[in-house]
């Protein structure tokens, strides 16, 4: 358990009430404890993946380098040291594949993938490895179902005997014609292929509508299968955090826009988190916010007051998070300058 997580006062009456219970029914936690799943714990996982860091626009670029950004091994002793628990590898597997059946993804791709995972793992670090910018499924999901399908099984087969500290992401922020009840099928589907060679690996599965919290009450999991994380993406308010975005259309009007921290912003973020919280608390999965950042062209006193402010509530709820970015237009790491951004890196992890 990360023990820097700090819950609410609800999630602490909550755990009590559940200790009392449990001390009260001994025989029955027992026989529940025999009938557990066997394989890790997805809650426990979830704990585990604590703070994080998305190694962003490096390996889910059209090729590695093309956004300015090639992980270095010693990345990953960085993010280590700086005390963060796991990162997040966001993966373009689909400009490294054939269109055509098998589909076989490109062996050199693999193995550059293979080198950043171990080089992840090595420094002690819990890994997600994604399909991330599958921009073709979202225009056209059915004619490429099949090819999603068989991207996991390869994926799947190549790491089936990896640490249990490695998870998979089904697929980053499902939009467009994949709506959420298409979603609901292929997500299936895709774990159906997984759980072909690694039936008890945790998987981490997302919302539709660009991950959002929105789409969260639509999101339907196989409900016999316990070892799923469920993550989402936070980036509200989106006019503050995304202004002057250049892949985000009449994105310049909000320059200028700053997040004080005042009791209305605070309070929009509570009530966000805490239906998300409820969500996951009646369906007993955990969560994980896989993504959260302020780009670049916002001002640094407010990037630093919202990272700060969403990422302790975030833990408050037991949630565990991976900010975006490393190093790139959001960095929390200046890879020019070899140095941390020391005041995002201590709204991320406190000293
Ligand atoms: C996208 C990035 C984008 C970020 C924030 C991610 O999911 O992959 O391209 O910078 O969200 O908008």
């Amino acid at each position: 358990m990360n023990l820097r997580f700090r819950p609410g006062a609800g999630a602490a009456r909550l755990f009590l009430a559940l200790g009392v219970i449990a001390a009260l029914t001994g025989c029955r936690a027992r026989s529940l404890l025999l009938r557990a799943p066997p394989g890790p714990d997805a809650h426990e996982y979830a704990r585990r993946l604590g703070r994080g860091v998305n190694l962003g626009n490096a390996l889910e670029a059209p090729n590695e380098g093309e956004w300015s950004v090639t992980i270095r091994s010693e990345y990953f002793a960085l993010i280590r040291q700086a005390g963060f628990d796991s990162v997040r590898i966001p993966i373009r597997w689909s400009a490294h594949a054939d269109a055509a059946p098998p589909y076989a993804i490109a062996e050199p791709f693999l193995q550059r993938v293979d080198e950043v995972v171990a080089a992840a793992l090595a420094e002690g670090l819990a890994v997600v490895i994604n399909i991330h910018h599958y921009e073709e499924i979202m225009k056209d999901p059915s004619s490429h179902l099949p090819r999603f399908v068989a991207l996991w099984r390869q994926i799947a087969a190549r790491y089936r005997n990896q640490p249990d500290t490695l998870s998979f992401e089904l697929l980053n922020e499902p939009t467009d014609q994949l709506t959420a009840a298409r979603w609901n099928d292929f997500l299936a589907q895709g774990i159906r292929a997984i759980r072909e060679t690694n039936p008890y690996r945790v998987l981490i599965v997302g919302t539709a509508e660009w991950g959002g919290l929105r789409a969260l009450p639509a999101l339907e999991l196989p409900e016999d299968d316990r070892h799923l994380v469920v993550t989402f993406h936070y980036y509200e308010p989106f006019a503050f955090t995304h202004q002057g975005a250049e892949w985000v259309n009449n994105s310049d009007p909000w320059l200028g826009t700053t997040w004080e921290g005042s009791p209305v912003q605070q309070q929009a973020v509570a009530a966000d988190l805490d239906r998300a919280a409820e969500w996951a608390a009646v369906r007993n999965r955990p969560l994980y916010m896989g993504e959260f950042g302020a780009y670049r062209k916002a001002d640094m006193e407010s990037r630093v007051r919202w990272t700060a402010f969403v990422a302790r509530a975030a833990e408050a709820r037991w949630i565990s998070w991976a900010y975006w970015e490393f190093c790139s237009g959001f960095g929390a790491y200046d890879a020019d300058g070899d140095s941390w951004r020391q005041p995002l890196l201590d709204a991320l992890n406190p000293r």
